[in-house]
């Protein structure tokens, strides 16, 4: 079985994140969600009430700085991501970089966003300095990610279908994305390179009345099936089928959620950061 490389650069930009399908599957589930948070909204409070550059970085579909360009038009939103396909109908200005060596001089935006991203980086702490590098003193920077017992019936859920095909009594674990920066530990990794950190936690829960929408998350790891230690459509499909009957039974299927927003700022003096190489 070979490692779940969730870092990959190739992975992530030509499986992965080589459109929009797999992300789009996975943050749809929240659409089921209550209590149900406005994420760019959320950033959208925190940003700065000055005019300024904000980076995006790991912009995916747009979700955010989408939002952030219709609503905050004295901003120039810049996105950047690893994956050309997945910004390709992100409107400009986009780059196609990777957060651990951003292509952007130094000090230059008001705000750096880090949304659910950071765990696909292989070097967390090259992007956190690239982040504190760019920033102007005192900007802001913000990230999200999920705590280590996020969406944890989906674990139980692929565990029992995997465990089932393989003719076990516990299948492998599901591959989890986030648990490389995970909300629990996520303070303490930034803590070096920022100051006020502050957490703010969004729990909460997704109750489902048919399979698909959960189905269609699951799905959403395919771009790591080799690694998943057993056969992914047959894992699939018996998750399919006990869904079916959980939801016969019960009514619906509850997942908890633990996800949350990272807040915090760089230093006001300048001399605080020092340079990496680009
Ligand atoms: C889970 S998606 C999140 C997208 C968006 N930020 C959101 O929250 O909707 C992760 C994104 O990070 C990008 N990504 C992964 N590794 C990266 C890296 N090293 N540098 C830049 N982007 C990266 C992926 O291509 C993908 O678009």
């Amino acid at each position: 079985m070979s490692r779940p490389d969730t870092t990959s650069h190739t992975i992530l930009a030509e499986s992965a994140y080589r459109d929009d399908r797999h992300l789009a599957a996975r943050q749809s589930l929240y659409r089921w969600q209550q209590p149900s948070y406005d994420m760019p909204g959320l950033v959208l409070e925190h940003l700065p009430a000055t005019h300024g550059v904000v980076l995006d970085v790991g912009c995916g579909n747009g979700k955010y700085l989408t939002r952030l360009r219709s609503q905050r038009p004295d901003l120039t939103v810049i996105g950047l991501d690893i994956s050309a396909g997945i910004v390709a109908n992100v409107g400009p200005p986009v780059v196609v970089a990777d957060a651990a060596r951003l292509p952007i001089a130094d000090h230059c935006a008001v705000a750096v966003l880090a949304m659910h991203m950071l765990y696909h980086v292989e070097d967390v702490h090259a992007a956190l300095e690239h982040a504190a590098r760019v920033l102007a003193p005192g900007g802001t920077f913000i990230a999200s990610t999920n705590a280590r017992d996020d969406k944890k019936e989906l674990d139980d859920l692929w565990a029992a279908a995997a465990a089932d095909v393989l003719g076990v009594e516990r299948g492998p674990r599901r591959l989890s994305l986030s648990s490389r920066f995970a909300l629990d530990d996520a303070p303490d990794v930034l803590r070096p390179y920022f100051v006020d950190v502050r957490v703010l936690e969004l729990p909460g829960t997704i109750t489902v009345r048919e399979p698909e929408p959960v189905i269609a998350h699951l799905a959403s790891y395919r771009a790591w099936a080799n690694a998943a230690g057993v056969p992914f459509d047959a894992t699939l499909e018996r998750a399919r089928q006990l869904l079916d009957d959980m939801i016969d039974r019960d009514g619906a299927f509850r997942i908890s959620c633990r996800g949350g927003i990272l807040l915090c700022h760089t230093t006001e003096q300048r001399s605080a950061q020092s340079p990496v190489p680009g």
